[in-house]
């Protein structure tokens, strides 16, 4: 499970995620773990917050840092690789993977999963099912990580991690 998260939402529904998957499953974000280390996994999960109708890029993460931050305010956490540059990094393979983002509702909430899927895809991966939206009510002031998840969103993911376990094909025995 790899993620980008600036506020932590995407952070706590990946965690989720990950609960439902299964124990054995590692959570890291972007800067801690490489591409390479994606290689001979059983199922690659990635996700990240909508920017701009598509995965964050060097301009939106920019723009968050221009942003003053009041009293009592949680600053955004700039330093993780961007997720897109972190995918187009992976070695090419037949990689089993699945693909989430946080969103907000309605028109703008699009463009996260689609674009991770066409990373994905590009690097040879095979998805196991369809990406997912998970939503935020925007905030004009964060003061806590996590919390412009709508209520129920982390046991939606915690329920949609359980139905990924079932999907995810374990790789063919040797011999
Ligand atoms: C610069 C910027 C642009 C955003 N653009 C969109 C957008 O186009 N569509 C959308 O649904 N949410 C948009 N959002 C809201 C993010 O999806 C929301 O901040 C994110 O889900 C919070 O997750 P995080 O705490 O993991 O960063 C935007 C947020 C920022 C900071």
């Amino acid at each position: 499970m790899v993620y980008q998260s600036l506020w932590g939402n995407t952070a706590a529904v990946a965690r989720a995620i990950a609960a439902g998957l299964g124990p054995s499953t590692r959570v890291a974000h972007t800067g801690e773990v490489s591409p390479s280390q994606v290689e001979g996994l059983d199922l690659l999960v990635v996700g990240a917050p909508v920017h701009g109708m598509t995965l964050p890029t060097a301009q939106s993460v920019t723009s968050v840092g221009r942003r003053t931050t009041g009293p009592g305010e949680m600053p955004a956490n700039l330093k993780q690789p961007l997720l897109r540059e972190w995918l187009s990094a992976i070695p090419r393979g037949p990689l089993q993977a699945a693909a989430f983002d946080t969103r907000v509702k309605g028109f703008l909430g699009r463009g996260g999963t689609s674009t991770i899927e066409r990373l994905l895809k590009t690097q040879g991966c095979q998805l196991v099912t369809r990406g997912e939206g998970f939503i935020v009510v925007n905030q004009r002031a964060v003061h806590e990580s996590a919390s412009m998840l709508q209520e129920g969103e982390l046991s939606r993911a915690q329920a949609w991690g359980a139905g990924l376990r079932e999907l995810a094909q374990p790789p063919p025995a040797l011999g």
